[in-house]
């Protein structure tokens, strides 16, 4: 199915946004738009027609089923490939270069995670904790490989994920959190700023690491994120077994030298405070799901940590 709103005097030649109805697919939509690029988005789902922005083609497409790719990047020289989940983005990868090369696209961005080439995923106990990494490292591979000029941007988590994965744990009475665990959140709107210019300009291979401007420990975060909504959850520290944690907790996730996002996890906490100060505890931030829903905005399913 294909939903179409035309926007006049627009140039004729899309660029593809997989996963353009997400956290950071509706941002870097809304900045290439902006640029005045018209834009195709390719996800499973196709939003409602009030949820829809003029000068954006709505196609669906399944990068997994490997359902209507063909059609999504038919004629156009970009794709921003940036739909994601849990699991199944090797897969998810491979179907796209293989679609995107038939249609002899000449630029593909993709967006990896700082980490996936850190974090070693041997055994079953790394892969059901960190799957996520080895996934994200399958789908560089690909990228990488595919013979088709790319891009790859690797990002922290961002602050809509943590706030999410937090909502989830805060509803546990006693939160087990890791030993030693620490993040470096950044806005998926600083990530959107980042990719943006990339994706408009000349394939770069792999690029400087996009972070948040501090690292946390995982404890502050989550006592940020407490005070925010007004809990109190008594926190206790575990250890993680397997190599792929000892990497983990070592910071292979964090990016330090790389701290270019602007807005800190202090500012989050504030605007949520603010918010829930004149919206009677309902606050959202935009992009970030309810407070403790754990689910994606766009899929309804659950968030998983890691992400
Ligand atoms: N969130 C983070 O902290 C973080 C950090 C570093 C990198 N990243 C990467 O950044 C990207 C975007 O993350 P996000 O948090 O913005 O994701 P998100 O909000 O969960 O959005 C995921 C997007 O992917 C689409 N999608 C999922 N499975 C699909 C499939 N099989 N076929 C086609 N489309 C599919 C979804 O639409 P439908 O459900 O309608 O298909 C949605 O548009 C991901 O690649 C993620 O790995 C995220």
């Amino acid at each position: 199915m294909n939903e179409t709103t035309p926007a006049p005097g627009r140039t004729p030649t899309p660029i593809v946004v997989t996963g353009g109805t997400g956290t950071l697919g509706r941002l870097v939509v809304k900045r290439l738009l902006a640029a005045g690029v018209p834009v195709r988005v390719l996800s499973r789902s196709i939003p409602d027609a009030a949820a829809r922005r003029p000068g954006v083609e709505y196609v669906a497409a399944d990068l997994e089923q490997g359902d209507g790719i063909g059609a999504a990047v038919a004629g156009v020289d970009t794709v921003v490939h940036l739909a994601g989940s849990g699991t199944g983005d090797e897969l998810k990868a491979r179907n796209l270069v293989h679609a995107a090369s038939a249609a002899q696209v000449k630029h593909l961005v993709y967006i990896s995670v700082v980490g996936a080439d850190r974090i070693p995923v041997v055994t079953k106990t790394d892969r059901n904790m960190f799957g996520y990494f080895e996934q994200k490292r399958a789908a560089e591979l690909v990228v990488a490989e595919s013979g088709i000029p790319h891009t790859t941007l690797r990002a922290t988590q961002f602050d809509e994920l943590v706030w999410l994965v937090a909502g989830v744990m805060a509803k546990l009475p006693v939160i087990p959190l890791p030993r030693g665990l620490r993040a470096q959140p950044v806005a998926a709107a600083d990530v959107a700023d980042h990719l943006v210019p990339l994706a408009l300009g000349a394939p770069a291979g792999l690029v400087p690491d996009v972070a948040g401007p501090r690292v946390y420990d995982a404890a502050e975060l989550l006592r940020g994120y407490l005070r925010a909504v007004g809990k109190r959850r008594p926190i206790v520290r575990i250890g993680l077994p397997g190599r792929a944690a000892k990497a983990m907790l070592g910071g292979a996730n964090l990016s330090p030298e790389r701290a270019v996002g602007t807005r800190t996890w202090e500012e989050v906490v504030a605007e949520q405070v603010g918010q829930r100060a004149v919206e009677d505890g309902d606050a959202e931030l935009p992009g970030i799901g309810r407070r403790g829903g754990g689910r994606s905005r766009t899929t309804g399913r659950p968030v998983k940590a890691g992400r």
